[in-house]
């Protein structure tokens, strides 16, 4: 129980109550999935945003985290941070924002550096294959 208490109650709340989780479908041209794991402990996150395709805004987050309790957390927190910001803002938040907001100790960095990171490798997904439907809008122009 001491443990536990020395964790912030937010974090608890998103861990028993995780928000988002789930799929979206991973073929959808407007859908982004980052998949990263944590070299510290083998944690693996997916997170996936559907993206509006004319202003970059994310309309859906989902995710799914093989971890961690504060890695849960940090992901369905993330999820609902991210609802709503264009991809770029959204490339812009630090895993240590999302760390303070849940008042992570320092030897859980790591588990909210993986919400990042998963942030990050969808709104590169979702890039390149924007980038690759633009390149064949071109060719076939
Ligand atoms: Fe990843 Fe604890 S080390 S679940
Ligand atoms: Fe590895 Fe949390 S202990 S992600």
């Amino acid at each position: 129980a001491a443990a536990v208490r020395a964790y912030h109650e937010k974090v608890l709340d998103h861990y028993n109550k995780p928000r988002n989780v789930g799929s979206l479908p991973k073929n959808d041209p407007n859908v982004g999935t980052g998949l990263v794991g944590a070299p510290a402990c083998g944690d693996v996150m997916k997170l996936q945003i559907l993206v509006d395709d004319a202003t970059g805004e994310i309309k859906e987050v989902k995710f799914k985290t093989f971890g961690c309790g504060s890695a849960i957390a940090s992901s369905s927190f993330a999820t609902e941070k991210i609802k709503g910001m264009t991809v770029w803002d959204a490339a812009k938040v630090k895993n240590t924002d999302i760390a303070k907001e849940l008042s992570l100790p320092p030897v859980k960095l790591h588990c909210s550096m993986l919400a990042e990171d998963a942030i990050k490798s969808a709104v590169r997904d979702w890039e390149a294959k924007r980038a690759a439907r633009q390149a064949a809008a071109g060719a076939a122009a």
